[in-house]
């Protein structure tokens, strides 16, 4: 695993893993009666933080995602590749802040300067500055993009991205596939957009199917195609070449504007996964760890398209953001990407996440759990009937309260994941972690092999 930065040494783990249960459990639901019981047990102090929280916050919570059940474990501070939490457990992090989190808690460069920007430049300056030139210079070299421009999320510089396509093309309606996530108001699980903006103007396909993807594609009304190259929400699933292909040609052919949402995914390669798969998006939507850790979005792509948004044409697209251009992120953000996660780490960090996968892949084959993703990033799966072949989220089935145990019992032993089951591997994690990690995996499934068998 590549280093977070060569200099430094990162601490061996103090793990505090309890023991799971010895016993064989065959009962699903005993078994999730007893992690839960642990549970309770071990986080005390969350459970009393939850209590509290639930009195100002619905549900205790501002980030649904973090909600489990009975109640969160509360993080108190996070270290290099770990966090530590309210109860004094250590975990090795494989959330990772749903990829963002890439360069972990403290890592020296960014420290240095998020520190020196605060001494030497001050907060909010209310002007342009200089600093956004280099970072935009560098994310557009690096994406091959002719411009672009910030924004505060990955939700945002899809919004930006949709309206500059509307206002290109003149048409309102946008092609997007089942299980997308594109941000906050724009998650289409199961072909359905719930909490969203625009209600009427999608037009929904299925993850993986080139040819409904043509049909739906290629009709007079679609302004935009708005696509995940890997589905990460919605399950970490690989676009297959053929599909992503089949979008770019039938939104060529037509006039629309096709953008790939790479807020996830653009770590998986020096230059996105549009360089690995060969696309060549008009557009293209940024985010997460390209903040260097911060709040963070971007899109942009082909200059025509990006001059919608040019100030100095009459008519032009506003684009507000009081924080688009914060000194924090724009010097974070440079220096992440600039200093640390340089194209040779990106390739060897991803090679390593590969390896891994496919360990995971290995031991659980035969069984009910699989394991997608792509690069540093996994996905990982507990069908109902048996389906290991993912597609799209329609493809499977999941067996949701087999993932809960799973969740509940991988922290037990040392390790931070979400219930989701979606991984995203942080800069510096020890390989011996991640073996760690396989070899807890190969014993949870020992030891509820009645639930897990096919
Ligand atoms: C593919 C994709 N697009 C957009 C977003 C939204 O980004 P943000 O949470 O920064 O608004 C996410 C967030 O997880 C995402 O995974």
């Amino acid at each position: 695993m590549p280093k977070a930065d060569s200099p430094v040494t990162l601490p061996v783990a103090e793990l505090a893993p309890s023991k799971s249960p010895s016993v064989p459990c065959e009962n699903l639901d005993a078994a999730i009666r007893a992690a839960r019981q642990r549970f309770v047990a071990r986080n005390p102090n969350s459970g009393k933080l939850f209590g509290k929280a639930a009195e100002y916050l619905p549900g205790g919570n501002t980030r649904t995602l973090l909600y489990t059940a009975p109640y969160p474990v509360f993080m108190k501070k996070g270290e290099h590749y770990q966090v530590f939490d309210e109860d004094g457990h250590a975990y090795t992090d494989f959330v990772g802040e749903l990829t963002a989190g890439l360069y972990g808690h403290s890592h020296p460069l960014i420290k240095k300067t998020l520190i020196d920007t605060i001494n030497n430049i001050g907060l909010n300056l209310g002007s342009t500055i200089a600093q956004e030139t280099a970072h935009a210079k560098l994310i557009c070299s690096r994406f091959h993009l002719d411009k672009v421009r910030f924004t505060n999320s990955g939700t945002e510089a899809n919004l930006h991205a949709l309206a500059g396509a509307r206002k290109f093309t003149g048409k309102r309606k946008v092609a997007v596939f089942s299980g997308g996530y594109h941000g906050a108001v724009l998650g289409f699980w199961d072909g359905v957009q719930e909490n969203g903006v625009d209600q009427d103007d999608w037009v929904i396909g299925r993850y993986n199917d080139a040819g409904l993807a043509k049909r739906l594609i290629e009709k007079d009304d679609i302004g935009a195609v708005l696509v995940e190259g890997m589905q990460g929400a919605g399950g970490c699933i690989p676009g297959t070449k053929e599909f992503l292909m089949q979008i770019q040609e039938s939104a060529k052919k037509i006039g629309a504007v096709f953008i790939l949402d790479e807020v996830m995914t653009s770590r998986l390669g020096p230059s996105g996964l549009q360089a690995i798969v060969g696309l060549k998006p008009d557009l293209t939507t940024f985010g997460k760890y390209l903040g260097g850790g911060l709040a963070f979005g971007a899109f942009g792509g082909r200059e025509d398209i990006m001059a919608v948004y040019d100030p100095r044409s009459p008519g032009s697209l506003a684009h507000s953001g009081t924080f688009n251009n914060n000194t924090l992120v724009m010097h974070a953000g440079f220096t992440a990407l600039s200093e640390i996660y340089k194209p040779e780490v990106a390739v060897e960090f991803n090679r390593v996440g590969d390896s891994f996968r496919t360990s995971l892949q290995s031991v659980s084959k035969g069984t009910k759990m699989s394991v997608t993703g792509l690069g540093s990033i996994c996905g990982i799966h507990f069908s109902q009937n048996g389906q290991t072949e993912i597609s799209s989220r329609e493809s499977i089935e999941e067996d949701m309260p087999l993932k809960d145990l799973f969740y509940m019992e991988l922290m037990e032993n040392g390790f931070w994941i979400n219930k989701r089951g979606s991984m995203a591997l942080i800069l510096g994690t020890p390989q011996s972690e991640l073996d760690r990690f396989v070899e807890c995996v190969e014993s949870f499934l020992r030891r509820h092999k009645s639930l897990v068998s096919l």
